[in-house]
């Protein structure tokens, strides 16, 4: 399968005090055609300063290091004219709150035409078509009605579903989507969650996703990658990353699902600790301050991102020996 983007060793640098330290290091992945990619860690852990640096929507101070090759260029090195042709269009994205991205004094059918207008060349006639046709794609009754609405007067998840059709009406070739769902009930979660996997699958739509819930991952990804602290810290299928898991900073996250049949005391073991500041990573392995099998060499020695088979890789001293039981 061809691959719609490659991340290739990206870095993202912040200046606080005069000092740069890295929010982001040495993060590669990459998306196929039709796939959804999760990037899954706990709050902080440099998931959203991945994606905005992407799609170089970082503010001017941050550095940003690396490559990002889409269908055969560097987004890192475009024009801010052509990264605007770009997003938007073939590269659409969707945020945790769609208050903040949905301007509150124009109407929502003049919202998503908007983009069209700043993608394809079409009529008045031909964009009021396509933008009654999304919004019924994305399960909004009464779409006229609603084109001629504000945002104030939509729920939460009619909102996001406003977005989405924002999104998707491009016909991107990938979709990044950061907690999608995160600011919503929890059964309106769901249906948010199955609108954008019909979308992507009849628009043969990339996606990287991006949560902090590894239950969500389930449901949505075909492949996961891990992250801790600014780095992947394992990557590989949803397979591999649940039934196979090497990472113990995974391992813990897998603890940390609710589970329904369990009484509420007793679901959630969230690891220990926090995500370290960017001005504090420890030396060594970043986990290592919070890992249950921590050694004494994890706490000197950074372990490298190993292949520990069939494209599942993980960045721990113990895989790395094979050590940690499955
Ligand atoms: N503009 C910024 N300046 C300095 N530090 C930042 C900035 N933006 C994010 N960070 C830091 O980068 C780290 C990763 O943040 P973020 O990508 O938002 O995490 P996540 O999306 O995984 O919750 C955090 O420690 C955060 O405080
Ligand atoms: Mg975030």
């Amino acid at each position: 399968m061809a691959e719609v983007i490659r991340v290739d060793s990206i870095g993202v640098e912040f200046s606080i005090n005069q000092h740069y330290f890295h929010a982001v290091d040495d993060v590669s992945f990459h998306i196929h055609e039709g796939e959804t990619l999760g990037l899954v860690g706990e709050s902080g852990s440099g998931k959203s300063v991945t994606s905005l640096a992407i799609v170089r929507l970082l503010a001017k101070s941050a550095r940003v290091t690396g490559t990002v090759m889409y269908k055969g260029r560097n987004l890192l090195d475009m024009t801010v004219q052509e990264m605007r042709q770009i997003r938007g269009g073939e590269i659409s994205m969707i945020f945790q709150e769609p208050m903040t991205s949905l301007n509150p004094v124009y109407k929502i059918g003049a919202q998503i035409s908007e983009t069209l207008h700043l993608h394809q060349r079409l009529s008045k006639r031909e964009a009021h078509d396509q933008v009654l046709g999304m919004l019924k794609k994305v399960g909004i009754a009464r779409p006229e009605e609603i084109m001629n609405g504000y945002p104030y007067q939509l729920s939460g998840g009619m909102r996001q579903r406003v977005m989405i059709a924002i999104a998707m009406i491009c016909n991107p070739s990938l979709l990044i989507a950061d907690e999608p769902t995160t600011a919503l009930d929890v059964t309106i979660q769901a249906q948010i969650l199955r609108l954008m996997k019909e979308l992507s699958r009849d628009y043969g739509t990339s996606v990287l996703l991006i949560t902090h819930d590894l239950g969500v991952v389930a449901e949505m990804c075909d492949r996961v990658a891990v992250m801790y602290a600014g780095q992947i810290v394992e990557q590989g299928t949803v397979d591999d990353i649940f039934f196979a898991t090497h990472h113990p900073y995974t391992q813990g996250l897998l603890k940390a699902i609710p589970k329904i049949d369990v009484k509420i005391k007793e679901r959630l073991q969230p690891i220990d600790g926090n995500v370290p500041a960017i001005t504090r990573m420890p030396k060594g392995c970043r986990f290592s301050s919070r890992c249950p099998y921590v050694m004494e060499r994890c706490r000197s020695e950074a372990p490298a991102f190993v292949d520990i088979g069939e494209r599942h890789y993980s960045r721990c001293w113990l895989s790395a020996a094979e050590g940690l039981e499955k």
